[in-house]
């Protein structure tokens, strides 16, 4: 089914539960003849989109309508004539650093443990559309696939949350070469640098991903909550702490799967490894 919601449209988003599979949801960058590029409108409809989610998604796909995934930010935004009813707010404007946090929220609830998102790449990945990439859990690329960390060579440092994932995957010096230089990588580059978890010709793209979305959902939802919350504390976590997490985890897990065999869990209670 199609979530009816008329201010996701003027937003230029679809999004679309039940899709590619039911128990997952697509969301779908809308606005292919100025190649999915992006509004704070857009942004909001994301975040709206996070914080509204039927509690039955556990997979989100995120892909870009057209031939690419998403020219970045909306360049007609820094021109005098702007895009009516979409405005920036600026740095001297009172407000600025919590308006970048509310643009910032629809970015990072893709993280979620209690869902796995799955961005589906083809073409351009520019700016804001590279973060956007980099907020899903996974990346398939088509080998048309082309990123560019664009923010510094416009003048402004990428913020909305793309640092963060892009550091730890490719290691600080690759990450800041990237971002200086505003150098293109290409799909093949991109899987070595382990910024992608497949990469398949163009037309193989809704395939790869409807598989990968179909491989995600066979675990048991709450498994699959409870082993990425476990492996997203892992990069900071000492091996200590790491071995008392599993411990911990699933042991919450085990007695949450032998009470729901035996009693219904009330919808909101907490799942498994929600205290770390
Ligand atoms: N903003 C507004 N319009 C855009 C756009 C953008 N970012 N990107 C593309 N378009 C429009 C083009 O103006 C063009 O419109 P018309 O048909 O009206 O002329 C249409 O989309 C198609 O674009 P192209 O003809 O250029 O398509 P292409 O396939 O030849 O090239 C492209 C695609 C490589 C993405 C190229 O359009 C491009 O370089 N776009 C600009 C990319 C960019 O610099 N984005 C800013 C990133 S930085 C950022 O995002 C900052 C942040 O986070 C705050």
């Amino acid at each position: 089914m199609t979530a009816g919601r008329p201010d996701l449209a003027r937003a230029g988003l679809r999004f679309d539960v039940g899709a590619p599979a039911p128990g997952a949801a697509t969301i779908t960058l809308d606005r292919s003849q100025r190649r999915n590029a992006m509004t704070p409108g857009m942004w909001h409809g994301l975040a709206a989109i996070g914080q509204a989610l039927p509690p039955e998604v556990r997979v989100v796909v995120v892909q870009g309508a057209g031939p690419s995934f998403s020219a970045g930010i909306d360049l007609r935004l820094f021109t005098p004539e702007g895009i009516p009813g979409e405005s920036l707010v600026g740095a001297g404007d009172p407000g600025f650093e919590d308006w970048i946090a509310s643009v910032q929220a629809g970015f990072t609830w893709l993280r979620d443990p209690a869902i796995v998102s799955v961005a589906a790449v083809r073409g351009h990945a520019i700016g804001a559309g590279f973060q956007l990439a980099l907020s899903c859990d996974l990346r398939v690329l088509a080998d048309d696939a082309q990123l560019c960390m664009k923010e510094p060579a416009l003048g402004l440092v990428p913020d909305l949350t793309g640092t963060k994932d892009f550091t730890d995957l490719v290691g600080v010096a690759r990450a800041l070469e990237l971002c200086l230089t505003a150098r293109t990588v290409s799909a093949a580059e991109a899987y070595e640098l382990r910024l992608a978890e497949l990469v398949v010709p163009g037309a193989e793209l809704d395939g790869a991903v409807g598989d990968l979305v179909a491989a995600l959902l066979a675990v048991e939802p709450a498994v699959a909550r409870a082993t990425k919350e476990l492996i997203m504390q892992a990069p900071r976590n000492t091996l200590e702490q790491q071995a008392r997490a599993e411990r911990r985890i699933q042991a919450q897990l085990q007695r949450f799967r032998m009470r729901s065999q035996t009693e219904p869990i009330p919808a909101g209670e907490d799942q498994p490894g929600d205290a770390t």
